[in-house]
Order: structure tokens, then C-alpha cells, then sequence
């Protein structure tokens, strides 16, 4: 089949990005990041999360993010809302989507939200109810879709039972997430395969870590399958604080060198971008991750 001719990128830096750094960021840098991204042409970015700040405190600031942020017109907030609870605080923020998480795993779904895969299903129904009746957007992601840190390898069969899960609830897109970054093209084929068994192409998204470094492979993969619409995060950055060792997600800049180079739209200004991950990985004391953002770094160098 012919390769889509646009994708939507959602820069999920602010929030994955973010929620594992064990120094504490200050809103402002995250208020800084995300004023940082809309210049550089992202339509969508995932601003922050409402758990709890016990499991999550780098997440605690979410008002004062969400407060601070300078809205630009036609650019889309999302936040994570794990429950009713997150979802009363996130609503009075006005963000313009938000996100409920699961797995395709029981062991993750317990280490991640403390409940099993029908549990989050049943915490998450009022969440997508009150969501769409306000006129909010909804996405539903799936983590561990190819493999968990604690089950090992996870059957696509799981991603098709949560994607039917979250139909059934009325969330009208999956993400499927590689939380741990082992996927392969074929194994990341399979999960997408599993999504599209409920979901039409237009309601399926991808979320690669890149831990062993093939997310771009991945997002390849999924490209050559029709899905256009990716998350990804500035500089490289993430990681969940529930899956030990996985690292940051694919690059932003590293995905929108590698659409540009194929003539797939993407709207976004790559040294914008490279800016935003030099400023946030400055703002950590860290050298960019990158492997686009370092070279294109070294390039103005010379
Ligand atoms: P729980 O302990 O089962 O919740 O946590 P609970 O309902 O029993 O409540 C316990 C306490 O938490 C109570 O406070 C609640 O008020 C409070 P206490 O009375 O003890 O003082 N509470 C909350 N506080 C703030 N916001 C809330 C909230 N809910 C309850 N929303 C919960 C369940 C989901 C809240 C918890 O497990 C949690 O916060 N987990 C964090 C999960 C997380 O943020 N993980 C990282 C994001 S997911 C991710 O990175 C994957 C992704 O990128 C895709 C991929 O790569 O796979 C999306
Ligand atoms: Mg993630």
C-alpha cells in the first residue's frame, strides 16, 4: 500500500518526558518546553498527567502547567486522567483531550494503576463518558503492548481484548504502546494488527520507546501499515517509573527528519524542534539524546 502523505505528531516530552526525571523540574521549564514546541509547529502535545502525586510527584504541578501554558490556537492540550478523581482535577485545567491508560498486561496494569486490566476498564468508563460529554477528545493507551517488564513477551491477543475493552467503553482511539522499547517491526505489526481488529485506521496511534533502539524501525513498520498518527517526545526524552530501564521515547526530531526525508508531511520546523530538545536537555544538565538532534547540533557547529 501507499505510505500516508501527512502524519500527526504528538510530543508527549512535557509529560513522559518528564514524569521519571528524579530532580525536580520547575513548572516554569515545563510551561517554557511546551510554549517551545507550539513554535516549532506541534498541533498536539501531551502537557501533563493527573495521578497521584505520591506515584508520580513529578506530576504534581499539573494545575500550575496547565495554568501557565500561553494557549495558541488550533494546538490541542491532552493530559493523563487515570481515574475520576484525576479527571474532576484535570477538567477544571480545560485541557482539549484526555488520556486513560491500561495494558495489555495484568502484571503492569497492577504495578502501573494498582488495578487489573478489567478494573482500569471499569475506572475508566466514567472518566470517557464525562470526557466526551464535555466535547473532549479521548485516547486510550495501551501500554506493554509487545512486551512487559514483569510478564516478559505479551500475545497480541492481549492488545485485542483491551482494544475491544476500550471500545466498549466509547474510547474512539488506541494508542498501542511499547512502553519497554523490545518491539520489532513484526511484533509492533502484530500489535497494530490486534488494535485494527476494533479500531479503523484513522482511530489507531503509536507510542515506541526506543530502549533498544528501533522505534523508528517501528514507526516504519506501522507507517507501511497506514497509521499515521505517532506520539513521540522532544530530545528522546521518557520513561515510565513503573517499567525499570525502559528509556526515553523516539525523538520527535528524530521521526520528523525521517518523515521529511520521505516527502510525509509532518507541519513542523525540525530546527524549531532541534531548539526545544536543546533547550529542555540544557534545562536537565544532560546532552541532547538525540541522534538527528546531535547532528544537526554538531552541523551548526561547524
Ligand atoms: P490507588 O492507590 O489505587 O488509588 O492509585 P485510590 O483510588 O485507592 O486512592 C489512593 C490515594 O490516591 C487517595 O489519597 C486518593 O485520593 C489518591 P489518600 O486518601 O491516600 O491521601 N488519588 C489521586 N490523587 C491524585 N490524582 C488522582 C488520584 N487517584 C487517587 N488521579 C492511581 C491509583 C492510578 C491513582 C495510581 O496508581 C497512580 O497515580 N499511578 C501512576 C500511574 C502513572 O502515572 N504512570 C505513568 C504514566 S503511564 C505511562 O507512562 C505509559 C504511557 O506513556 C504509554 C506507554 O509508554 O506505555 C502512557
Ligand atoms: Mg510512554
Amino acid at each position: 500500500m501507499s505510505l500516508p502523505k501527512v502524519v500527526h505528531l504528538t510530543d508527549v516530552g512535557p509529560r513522559d518526558g518528564l514524569q521519571n526525571e528524579k530532580q525536580p523540574v520547575p513548572a516554569a521549564v515545563k510551561i517554557e518546553l511546551v510554549h517551545r514546541l507550539q513554535d516549532a509547529g506541534l498541533k498536539e502535545i501531551e502537557a501533563t498527567s493527573f495521578v497521584s502525586p505520591k506515584w508520580v510527584p513529578q506530576m504534581a504541578d499539573n494545575a500550575e502547567v496547565m495554568a501557565g501554558i500561553q494557549r495558541r490556537p488550533g494546538v490541542r492540550y491532552s493530559v493523563l486522567t487515570p481515574n475520576m478523581k484525576g479527571y474532576e482535577a484535570a477538567a477544571l485545567t480545560r485541557p482539549d483531550e484526555i488520556v486513560v491508560f491500561g495494558a495489555a498486561s495484568e502484571a503492569f496494569s497492577q504495578k502501573n494503576i494498582n488495578c487489573s486490566m478489567a478494573e482500569s476498564i471499569a475506572r475508566f468508563e466514567p472518566v470517557v463518558r464525562a470526557a466526551l460529554d464535555a466535547g473532549l477528545g479521548v485516547r486510550g493507551a495501551i501500554s506493554v503492548a509487545v512486551g512487559c517488564p514483569y510478564a516478559g513477551e505479551v500475545p497480541a491477543a492481549n492488545v485485542e481484548a483491551m482494544s475491544r475493552m476500550m471500545k466498549d467503553i466509547g474510547v474512539p482511539l488506541v494508542v498501542v504502546c511499547d512502553t519497554i522499547g523490545v518491539g520489532t517491526p513484526n511484533k509492533t505489526q502484530a500489535a497494530m494488527e490486534a488494535a485494527l481488529k476494533h479500531y479503523d485506521i484513522d482511530h489507531v496511534a503509536g507510542h515506541f520507546h526506543d530502549t533498544y533502539g528501533l522505534a523508528l524501525a517501528n514507526t516504519l513498520a506501522s507507517l507501511e501499515m497506514g497509521v499515521y498518527q505517532y506520539d513521540a517526545a522532544v530530545g528522546g526524552l521518557g520513561g515510565c517509573p513503573y517499567a525499570k530501564g525502559a528509556t526515553g521515547n523516539v525523538a520527535t526530531e528524530d521521526v520528523v527528519f525521517m518523515m521529511q526525508g520521505m516527502g510525509i508531511e509532518t507541519g513542523i520546523d525540525l530546527d524549531k524542534l532541534v531548539d526545544a530538545a536543546q533547550f529542555i536537555s540544557d534545562a536537565l544538565g544532560r546532552p541532547l539524546a538525540s541522534r538527528v538532534g546531535r547532528a544537526i547540533l554538531n552541523k551548526r557547529a561547524a
